[in-house]
């Protein structure tokens, strides 16, 4: 836990994420004890807005986000009396010098230079411009005491990303830079390495000798909602595939690490980047499968299609779904397809990592019709929170015949509430632990396994699109993509 007293400084702290994750994510770190004493948020944002005004906004912001109960009004107002308001013009250096008055006006009331976390909750055309700024006036020049978040995406494929890098190490030392991805701040996917490595009975089970394959479902039952503008120009590879799948592939594929040190996990993770089988542009169509939603049904209500969404241009190529199958080059895994797959508008809200393992070499049991069903280990994301075994045992009765039975572990019946992931994520980073964010060479290295997929897909537009009806598992195509081998998407209900 971070003691230190700190300055958090958000920018674009009236949007989507400050609203919904952001400020309740600190609420509720405020309400666990979790923040340190002395501790200023400063919310800069376009308009001119009263610390009154913006107090109520984020108040009825908790109300509806916060996970935690509504608070006590004196509770309440604690929390809220720790956020200052500030107006701020991104283009304007004048607003930077009243963002370094502020600063140090709040330093002189803590009686010391406080750390300061810079969250850049804004869209990256601006990224350029702010730390520039910060640059200029020296505003993170403190390698040791200040740290800045970045969203993702981080660039939109290598080269950008390579050049975003550049600029930013012109102010900020790696060590400062906390490039966020959300999903490694879930219980469940931090649980993998707690699973994997806490236990010697999995482990030697963990690869291509007894493993037959690997599914990867980030399905999601929204639709684009109020982000059509920018989704439109990233679609589903850039948005999940390139950061929330790749980051659960390493946590599933990686070797164990020498220590918990953020550069141990992070090195064993790289290398699982590194072996990702690099395809050849002509090959992306045998290792890809990309979709956009059609109109249909979500749970019994109709919704439009992606091209009739909201801010969605009426011939849209752009991609709401992916399936892929991966290779990773190395020793554990050679051989051993990794099939992961993500998508809006899918039939229900899913993720989960489904390990599949090779059959029984022989058998001599009779099934009373029922086939022999896979040992598999289902770990659900969410919203499931559960890891599950699936194994075969005898039918009760009097004939020796098998039947599919299933161990469960599950979070919600051993645990209160977990923490949001921002909740995590915000905490490592106010306490300069950034095990769970994302190191320059992972973000580059996830961009050069997708980079010809996007590349080809740019050159070639779709010409099935709409391909799945919302409310769907996604395009057939993607359901040939594991037929071609024999296998078939796990059914995870
Ligand atoms: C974000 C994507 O990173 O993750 C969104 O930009 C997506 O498009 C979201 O909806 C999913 O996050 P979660 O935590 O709701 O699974």
């Amino acid at each position: 836990k971070n003691t230190d007293p700190t300055i958090i400084v958000i920018f674009g702290s009236s949007g989507d994420l400050a609203k919904r994750k952001l400020f309740p994510a600190f609420q509720n770190l405020f309400l666990d004890g979790r923040m340190p004493e002395k501790f200023q948020i400063i919310a800069l944002g376009r308009a001119e807005k009263s610390d009154e005004e913006f107090h109520s906004y984020v108040i009825e912001n908790l109300n509806s986000f916060s996970r935690k109960a509504a608070l006590s009004n004196e509770e309440t107002q604690k929390f809220i009396s720790h956020i200052t308001y500030l107006r701020h013009d991104i283009d304007k250096e004048e607003s930077y010098q009243e963002l370094d008055s502020k600063l140090n006006s709040i330093d002189r009331t803590f009686g010391a230079r406080a750390n300061r976390l810079f969250y850049l909750s804004i869209a990256p055309s601006f990224i350029a411009t702010i730390s520039g700024n910060m640059k200029k006036l020296r505003l993170a020049a403190n390698a040791k005491q200040d740290r800045i978040i970045i969203e993702k995406p981080f660039g939109y494929d290598k080269s950008s990303a390579i050049d975003l890098n550049e600029m930013l190490s012109q102010t900020f030392k790696e060590e400062q830079i906390y490039r966020i991805d959300h999903y490694l701040g879930k219980e469940t996917v931090q649980n993998i390495l707690a699973f994997r490595f806490g236990n010697s009975m999995f482990e030697p089970l963990w690869s291509r000798n007894f493993i037959d394959f690997v599914q990867i479902t980030v399905a999601e039952e929204v639709g684009v909602e109020e982000r059509g503008g920018f989704y439109e120009g990233v679609g589903a590879l850039k948005d999940m595939i390139q950061n929330h799948l790749l980051q659960i592939l390493c946590m599933t594929a990686m070797e164990a690490p020498a220590s918990l040190g953020a550069d141990d996990i992070r090195n064993r993770k790289a290398d699982v980047l590194k072996s990702i089988r690099r395809i050849k542009p002509d090959e992306v169509n045998h290792y890809t499968v990309r979709g956009q939603y059609d109109e249909g049904f979500i749970k019994d209500k109709p919704v439009p299609s992606y091209r009739n969404d909201k801010g969605i241009a009426p011939d849209s190529n752009t991609e709401t779904y992916v399936a892929m199958k991966i290779y990773l080059d190395n020793w554990r895994w050679q051989g051993v397809p990794f099939y992961l797959r993500t998508g809006k508008r899918m039939q229900e809200k899913q993720s989960s990592i489904i390990i599949q393992f090779k059959p029984v070499p022989h058998s001599s049991f009779s099934y009373d019709n029922q086939g022999m069903t896979p040992n598999r280990l289902i770990i659900n994301i969410q919203p499931a929170m559960d890891i599950k075994l699936q194994f075969m045992t005898k039918k009760p009765g009097l004939s020796l015949s098998l039947q599919p039975a299933e161990m469960i572990f599950d979070y919600f019946q051993c645990s209160t509430m977990s923490p949001e992931a921002y909740e995590t994520l915000l905490s490592d980073a106010l306490a300069g632990d950034p095990t769970l964010f994302m190191r320059w060479d992972q973000v580059e290295q996830a961009w050069d396994a997708i980079d010809t997929i996007q590349e080809v897909w740019k050159n070639n537009a779709p010409t099935d699109f709409p391909n799945y009806k919302a409310g769907s598992w996604g395009p057939e195509a993607a359901d040939e993509l594991l037929a071609r081998q024999g296998h078939a998407w796990v059914a995870n209900t």
